[in-house]
């Protein structure tokens, strides 16, 4: 039975952990804090799951350490889906020493990790060649920790919203410039120049949160933000996503949108309602990529690189809440409506 590993106790730590116990095809060691990182990376388990944070310098010595070890890792840090986006030096320095060892590091999760690249992938192909994608997912994110919300954008007034974004504070979504990577690089068209928009998205009335907390009435409850991958002045991917704490109470309905089209012909679409959940399906896609990292050859991959992650046909069965987008009781407005 593989080991695995997991250095991270928020809830996606905590939650793949939960699933691999109770499928009983893996034996969990952890969730690991901050204080038990040699515990947690070091002792050489089949697999270790980081699940930590977003940025590549901040998860890049822990991958170190687990490869060193003799460890696959698989990694929820957006910015590791595809690192050469970030440091190409850093990535391959990290792929040989992967190579070296004889193991596979992967990062992955639901986004990046499936709805703005691995579906897009599964999708593109049934299509002919060359059509463009358009991708729109909008996401309840009232269940993410204070950390998660505060790097997306929530919680702040306009002012320090754009304050923040210009120091790197604030990233909204933080993954797509990896999507459209690991999307550009496996339909051959390389890995784009990338154009960026992000906008907040103001609440007029205060929004009380499943943890207790609230966003006050003038404060960011969401973002909205749209990239676009450009090649030779043509826009072949636009990836945007809209996350808010009460989605419902400004009208926006929960999708992930796949659009195939050529200029302004959609030939094809795919719609998911609603949406695959934030947590819940990140932490699935996490446990169920577990066998598929180990399985792979050394180095450090993409989702491209692998086979599709599934669901397994027999174990514990759902766990509560795996298809809801937060706790129904989220996200209500504490007076009238938020915009
Ligand atoms: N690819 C995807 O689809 C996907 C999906 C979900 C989440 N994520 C990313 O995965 C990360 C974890 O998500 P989450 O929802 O579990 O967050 P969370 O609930 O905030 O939990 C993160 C945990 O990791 C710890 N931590 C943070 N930075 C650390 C570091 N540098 N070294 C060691 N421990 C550290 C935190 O400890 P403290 O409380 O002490 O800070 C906390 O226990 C986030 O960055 C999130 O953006 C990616």
């Amino acid at each position: 039975m593989a080991t695995v590993s997991v250095y991270g106790a928020g809830q996606l730590g905590r939650g793949v952990a939960d699933i691999l116990t109770a499928r009983g095809t893996h034996t969990v060691r952890g969730p690991f804090g901050r204080d038990e990182r040699a515990a947690a990376l070091t002792e050489g388990a089949d697999l270790v799951l980081i699940a930590t944070t977003t940025r590549l310098r901040d998860v890049v010595d822990d991958v170190r350490l687990a490869v060193a070890g003799g460890s696959n890792v698989l990694v929820s840090a957006e910015e590791s889906a595809h690192p050469w986006s970030v440091d190409e030096e850093v990535a391959e320095r990290v792929h040989r020493e992967a190579v070296a060892a004889g193991v596979t590091v992967v990062g992955a999760g639901l986004n990046p990790g499936l709805v703005f690249d691995a579906l897009v992938l599964t999708v593109l192909g049934a299509a002919p060649d060359g059509v463009d994608v358009t991708v729109s997912r909008t996401v309840d994110i009232s269940g993410f920790g204070p950390t998660v919300l505060g790097r997306i954008g929530v919680g702040v007034d306009p002012e320090e919203f754009t304050r923040a974004v210009g120091a790197g504070e604030i990233l909204g979504h933080a993954g797509f410039p990896q999507s459209m990577a690991v999307v550009g690089r496996a339909t051959g068209r390389g890995v784009p120049s990338i154009e960026a928009d992000l906008r907040p998205l103001v609440t007029e009335r205060a929004i009380a949160l499943p943890d207790g907390r609230s966003v006050a009435a003038g404060h960011t409850a969401g973002v909205e933000q749209t990239y676009r991958a450009v090649e030779r002045g043509h826009t072949w991917y636009t990836a945007t996503f809209v996350g808010h704490v009460a989605p419902a109470s400004v009208g926006l309905e929960l999708a992930d949108v796949i659009t195939l089209h050529r200029g302004d012909d959609a030939v094809q679409e795919l719609r998911a309602t609603p949406c695959f959940p934030s947590q819940a399906g990140s932490q699935h896609v996490l446990a169920n990529s577990v066998d598929r990292v180990v399985a792979a050859v050394p180095g450090w991959l993409t989702v491209a690189d692998l086979p599709p992650a599934s669901a397994q046909g027999r174990g514990p069965g759902p766990t509560p809440g795996w298809n809801t987008n937060p706790p129904r009781s989220a996200g209500s407005v504490t007076s009238g409506t938020a915009r």
